[in-house]
């Protein structure tokens, strides 16, 4: 396929942000298809009111996060942090909330304060990334699709009654019911969540398929290796608060794991942020990580345009 720049820049000429998005909203809607992502650079902003004034003018209202996996805290409404994770950490490239039944199409992020070294939000184009991967390989996760473990236990990481923002057991098992989770109370307290999911999407109104799963960013080999020992030590295999698998529960080897994450490595790229920067992400057509950083990082997020794929919208 043809390289298209990722992210498009779009610099300042000058005219408010919300006034340029209203006169040119089907131009950037239609970049940010193509592109994968659109940089908004060197425009006044003007704070996190005016950032979700920009997510009003390209997307519509914001989303409230649901079914976490990280931790972030609210800002001002539906704008939230970046997640809260140790800054000397990566977070490996992904798609947000490609392990549910329903993700945002579009997604949001604004340079609030830039950080001193790295702490970039790097980019990788998942149409390049399926092309990046062995033909067998992708067939098979075709075939098995992926499976998904989460295990929540008490006292360690976030608590389920925080993911799914309710302590009601039944509540949780009928929202598990819907959305494709299997649900499963350990011993007192504890809760393991199950889900099997399509490992290759299609954007709708797009016939190129993508490479959209957590497979990758969700198994145990791709945390750091301190980390993985530490986890393993502590709750073994079973236990962990997540692995992933083959759709079927087998295992995935680790030669393909190394594979995978060397093929979204192969795709990605990265840029320096800015003071008010905002970049806009096609959540299907870019996944994005975290580098680690150095110094006061404020990055906040936000997420529109709820998708929820069925065989009629998909191929
Ligand atoms: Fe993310």
């Amino acid at each position: 396929m043809t390289a298209t720049p990722l992210p498009l820049t779009i610099k300042s000429d000058g005219t408010p942000i919300t006034e340029l998005i209203a006169s040119r909203r089907a131009e950037f809607r239609a970049a940010l298809v193509e592109h994968g992502a659109v940089l908004f650079r060197g425009f006044e902003v003007g704070g996190v009111d005016g950032f979700d004034q920009v997510v009003r003018a390209l997307s519509g209202a914001p989303l409230t996060y649901t079914e976490r996996s990280s931790p972030r805290s609210t800002i001002k409404g539906q704008v939230y942090t970046s997640t809260d994770y140790p800054p000397d950490e990566e977070i490996f490239l992904h798609n947000e909330n490609s392990y549910q039944a329903a993700w945002p199409l579009t997604l949001y992020f604004y340079c609030i304060t830039p950080p001193t070294t790295l702490g970039a939000t790097p980019l990788a184009d998942v149409r390049r990334v399926y092309e990046e991967i062995d033909p067998a390989v992708r067939e098979e996760f075709a075939r098995r699709r992926w499976m998904v473990v989460r295990n929540f236990h008490p006292d360690f990481g976030t608590p389920w009654q925080h993911v799914f923002n309710t302590d009601d057991r039944d509540e949780i098992e009928a929202y598990g019911e819907k959305n494709g989770i299997r649900i499963d109370w350990i011993g007192k307290n504890g809760m393991r969540t199950t889900s099997v999911r399509d490992a290759i999407h299609y954007r709708p109104g797009s016939d190129v398929p993508r490479w959209f799963n957590h497979a990758t960013f969700f198994h145990v080999s791709t945390l750091a290796k301190d980390l993985q020992e530490g986890l393993l030590a502590m709750f073994g295999e079973e236990g962990l608060p997540t692995n992933t698998y083959y759709g079927d529960g087998g295992q995935i080897p680790a030669d393909v794991m190394d594979h995978l994450r060397s093929a979204y490595r192969a795709a990605s790229t990265r840029f320096d942020y800015h003071r008010d920067d905002v970049l806009v992400v096609d959540n299907m057509t870019a996944a994005h990580a975290r580098e680690p950083f150095t110094g006061p990082r404020k990055i906040a997020v936000a997420m529109a345009e709820p998708y929820t794929p069925n065989t009629q919208q998909e191929k």
